[in-house]
């Protein structure tokens, strides 16, 4: 169900200029012939895959990227026409559905072409080389032979693209990196070598689209740095472009008390006053992705860090205040308040963890609430 409004005190706002802005810094880095594609899995990587695809599509990008056939399917539902390509595994008899919506689709098994039902329109492929990461993919230009001789087979059939995935592009030392793009080009000129046909290829991630964007094919596939995050501390810290954070989370005190000394708190009765304390509520639990393992981690009332104290409960927790705050004062949990932040790396850190599963954990529970330029433009609530 998705309604126009939500009745918590718990959302996360979705600043879609910062996509917008993180899309250009990119796009002024590359070679103008290179496109990119918006990855927009994993719901955008929580940040609302329809918003997030359209704006992208605004501002510069030029097709979409997701995992999965369901992911692509549900863009095509809302409208959106622009080239999708699915870039996980797709069953073989899911092929006639891709087809028949326009959805490209990743082939690296032998197998999966004998399978393939009879198509009514014709099918996209894109074929994965694993050059290195070893996930999927074909590793040998054997394969590479047996695959071709498959695609030309079905008159359905085209090859669009050729792909890779690159396992360390975020690392300082860029030997695997290197070794990487080697095999890819090594692959690459087999292929021009043996087929007859112009195909596209698509090679970098964030990381190396913003650390190498001379070495960028046709194509880039973007993702977690158009939602304004580095792919690592090793990019953050040589920052090839500047990126701006697209999501924070809010909350509100919805209890605020006085405890006394020896008054414990939560299941456990684990945390326990040491002197009168001012301790506030807030409706966000690990039912929302805001785990137990927070407990502890720093959030902001009144521009100033206050600790999540006690065991983080379901659907609520706790937070040691430095003073009394009245009901309804705004915590973030992600993002600013006067001059302090917390950024998603601070929680990654915290859970030992990449920032890349921060927003993926929130849960569908939290509204998103979608702002250009501060202003509210739409607010998803999909529970
Ligand atoms: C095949 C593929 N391409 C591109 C991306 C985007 O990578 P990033 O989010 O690091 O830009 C991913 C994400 O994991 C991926 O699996």
């Amino acid at each position: 169900m998705s309604a126009e409004n939500y009745y918590r005190d718990t959302w996360a706002e979705v600043e879609l200029s910062h996509i917008a802005f993180n899309i250009k810094q990119l796009k002024q880095r590359l070679r103008p012939d290179t496109g990119i594609y918006a990855v927009v899995k994993a719901n955008a990587y929580g940040h609302g895959d329809i918003q997030v695809a359209k704006k992208a599509l605004d501002a510069g990008a030029e097709r979409l990227a997701v995992a999965l056939l369901d992911e692509a399917l549900k863009l095509r539902e809302a409208g959106l026409t622009a080239p999708i390509l699915v870039m996980g595994w797709t069953r073989p008899e899911d092929a006639v559905i891709a087809a028949e919506h326009d959805i490209a689709v990743t082939v690296f098994q032998e197998e999966w072409l004998e399978s393939l039902p009879d198509l009514k329109k014709p099918l996209r492929l894109h074929m994965k080389w694993d050059t290195g990461m070893g996930r999927i993919g074909i590793r040998s230009t054997d394969e590479m032979d047996r695959l071709l001789a498959g695609i030309k087979q079905h008159e359905k059939l085209k090859l669009e693209a050729v792909f890779t995935h690159f396992a360390t592009a975020d690392e300082n030392d860029t030997f695997y990196y290197n070794e990487q793009v080697k095999r890819f080009d090594q692959m690459a000129a087999y292929l021009k070598a043996n087929w007859p046909d112009e195909v596209e290829m698509h090679t970098g991630n964030s990381a190396a689209s913003m650390r190498f964007p001379e070495q960028m094919k046709h194509f880039v596939r973007f993702g977690i740095s158009m939602y304004g995050l580095y792919p690592s501390p090793d990019v953050k810290e040589e920052q090839p472009i500047d990126l701006k954070p697209v999501l924070s989370l809010h909350s509100r005190l919805v209890h605020v008390k006085k405890v006394n000394p020896g008054d414990s708190l939560s299941y456990g009765a684990t945390y326990q006053a040491k002197k009168e304390e001012w301790i506030g509520t807030i409706p966000i639990g690990y039912a929302d992705g805001w785990i137990r393992k927070l407990q502890g981690f720093e959030v902001l009332v009144d521009g100033k860090k206050h600790p999540i104290v006690g065991r983080i409960c379901m659907d609520q927790c706790m937070i040691k205040l430095d003073k009394e705050y009245s009901l309804g004062s705004q915590v973030t949990l992600i993002g600013k308040q006067g001059n302090e932040k917390v950024h998603t790396d601070d929680v990654a850190g915290y859970l030992e963890t990449i920032n890349y599963e921060v927003p993926c954990m929130l849960g569908r529970r939290i509204p998103r609430m979608y702002l250009e330029n501060g202003h509210k433009v739409e607010v998803e609530n999909s529970l």
